[in-house]
């Protein structure tokens, strides 16, 4: 139907009028469904890491996953912590089928991998071009004994945060992964200054809950420790399928500022991976506490399969949410039709 253009700006004006409102649900994602959502990546880690990605079979019969549901109803995903003196370990990556552009991803967590070597993502990764031309979000991310959450941008060039509108630390305020002042990489990066927030002070506490807003304005993220999450991202609760951030308060971090985040984040894909060593967790060894257990990263996870016996996630669910019928993506896209 091609509409008129008054009604079209009409419309227009009155569905941006309400884009803030109402997340509706489009997908959850729990131990009954995920594997059928979510696809294996087997090629060689990216990131350098002494693991070997596996593939869904594989993966099942070495019980790396598991795909009947547990005892504790969450996705089970995990990496080989048994055969002794192993260079490259067995582990599990997995990318969404679908990929999204906006939306709110609440991620609710009863473990997550940890450990001297270990390092674990939850992440967007923006696909269907070179990397990072469509963007990353890494959301639940560290390596080692690390207790505080790093989240983290990469971009391409032209995309910096401001320091204001989040109660995490600003580490890095250029998302561009070629800034060379930063360092080679490094992106754009808040951590979070609650200890708790990551690895083992996070699975003692039952994990938690970790919520991104991305909209054309602004990435953001909460996080609540098991006990504080609210009432409206609890699973009993019947206000559950319409969760509003604007009730949550600061969010820890609030990716901002002179980013065209419309241009640099597209087509993204969830991710969780558990990678060991490799750029960051291997090239970092040497400055943290687990440098002690070994003169390397890859020399300790080599031969201490028993110090990865926490390397696995524990995942209740993955929601994504989207703004409803009213929301801006309408809105636009009939404004250029009628235009
Ligand atoms: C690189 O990052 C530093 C630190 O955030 C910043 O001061 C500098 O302006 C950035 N360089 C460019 C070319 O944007
Ligand atoms: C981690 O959290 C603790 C507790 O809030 C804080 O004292 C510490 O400075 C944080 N560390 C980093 C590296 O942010």
């Amino acid at each position: 139907m091609r509409l008129s253009q008054p009604t079209t700006l009409a419309t227009f004006l009155l569905t941006s009028r309400f884009a803030a409102a109402a997340y509706t649900p489009v997908d959850t994602f729990t131990s009954t469904n995920f594997f059928s959502a979510f696809k294996f990546f087997t090629d060689p880690d990216p990131t350098n890491g002494q693991v070997t990605y596996l593939d869904l079979p594989t993966a099942a019969t070495s019980t790396l996953i598991a795909t009947a549901p547990q005892a504790s109803n969450a996705i089970y995903l995990s990496l080989d912590s048994t055969t002794p003196s192993l260079p490259k370990r067995p582990s599990v990556r997995l990318n969404s089928l679908k990929t999204y552009n906006k939306g709110l991803f609440v991620l609710d967590l009863q473990h997550m991998p940890t450990g001297c070597g270990v390092w674990p993502a939850f992440w967007l990764l923006g696909t269907g071009a070179t990397w990072p031309i469509n963007g990353e979000i890494d959301i639940v991310e560290g390596v080692n004994n690390q207790r505080n959450n790093s989240m983290t941008l990469h971009t391409t060039a032209g995309c910096r945060i401001r320091s204001e509108g989040f109660t995490g630390h600003l580490d890095t305020a250029d998302c561009d992964v070629n800034n060379a002042t930063q360092g080679k990489n490094m992106g754009c990066g808040i951590r979070n200054p609650a200890a708790g927030s990551f690895g083992a002070g996070f699975n003692a506490n039952g994990g938690g809950v970790v919520a991104t807003e991305v909209t054309s304005q602004a990435i953001s993220i909460w996080f609540w420790p098991r006990g504080a999450v609210p009432a409206e991202l609890s699973p009993s609760s019947s206000s559950a399928t319409t969760p509003d951030p604007s009730k949550w308060g600061t969010p820890v971090a609030r990716f901002a500022g002179d980013c065209d985040i419309d241009a640099h984040f597209k087509d993204m894909q969830i991710v969780f991976d558990t990678t060991l060593c490799g750029d960051w967790a291997g090239q970092t060894w040497t400055k943290g506490e687990c440098a002690a257990k070994a003169p390397t990263c890859e020399a300790y996870v080599k031969d201490h399969p028993e110090g990865l016996t926490e390397a696995y996630w524990l995942v209740n669910s993955v929601k994504v949410f989207e703004q409803g019928q009213g929301g801006k993506k309408v809105g636009r896209r009939e404004r250029r039709r009628g235009l």
